[in-house]
């Protein structure tokens, strides 16, 4: 079964951590993946402001990790996850990341995905982009890592935003190699 290890950071866009999440959480209770979330502080903050909802807690669903545990599976490179996505990315987590502080269990997580070589998929927000953080970036693409922009295509003509969030979660997904999540219509099919 396939392992996720999904970070939610304090940039705008809670609206695609919160579409991920709600697919692992259904792909998981069929037994197809099983996955993992970690909320930094900040954004806690701005998913209630920009979704209205109390951040899921610990003692409701069982897939919710502390930031600060860092007895936690994921810290170490002998039981990480098969893949890692940060969605949304702030560019305060990239900077951290690219320095390697690991002083989070999203950065000590992120940190043993790209020491261990496997994938991990972050999911920047912001603009425009300094040349800081487009520095950062490319330490990260150097180290291994895929910055994969929520930049959606139109091509698809979604009908509206959760549709466009929709199609972009899918993507997200299948770069994660979560080989059960519904394949669109790919160009040129
Ligand atoms: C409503 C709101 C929206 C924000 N949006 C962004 C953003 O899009 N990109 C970004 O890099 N930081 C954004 N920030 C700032 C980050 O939350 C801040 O830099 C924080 O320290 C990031 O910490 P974290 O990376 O540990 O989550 C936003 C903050 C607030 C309150």
């Amino acid at each position: 079964m396939k392992r996720v290890v999904v970070a939610v950071t304090g940039a705008s866009g809670q609206i695609y951590a919160k579409s991920i999440i709600d697919k692992l959480a259904k792909l998981s209770e069929s037994g197809e993946v099983d996955f993992e979330v970690i909320f930094s502080i900040p954004a806690k903050g701005v998913w209630k402001e920009e979704t209205g909802l109390d951040v899921p807690k610990s003692d409701e669903c069982s897939y919710i990790v502390n930031n600060y545990d860092f007895g936690n599976r994921n810290a170490s490179g002998s039981n990480c996850s098969d893949s890692m996505i940060i969605i949304p990315c702030s560019m305060g987590t990239i900077g951290r990341l690219a320095a390697g502080t690991s002083d989070t269990l999203i950065l000590r997580a992120a940190d043993v995905m790209l020491k261990e070589r496997k994938k991990l998929i972050i999911v920047p927000r912001e603009s425009p982009f300094s040349l800081i953080h487009l520095r950062n970036m490319t330490t990260l693409t150097e180290a291994g890592a895929i910055i994969a922009p929520a930049s959606p295509g139109f091509y698809q003509k979604p009908a509206g935003l959760e549709q466009m969030v929709d199609i972009f979660t899918d993507k997200i997904l299948d770069i994660a190699g979560v080989d059960s999540i519904k394949k669109r219509d790919r160009w040129g099919d």
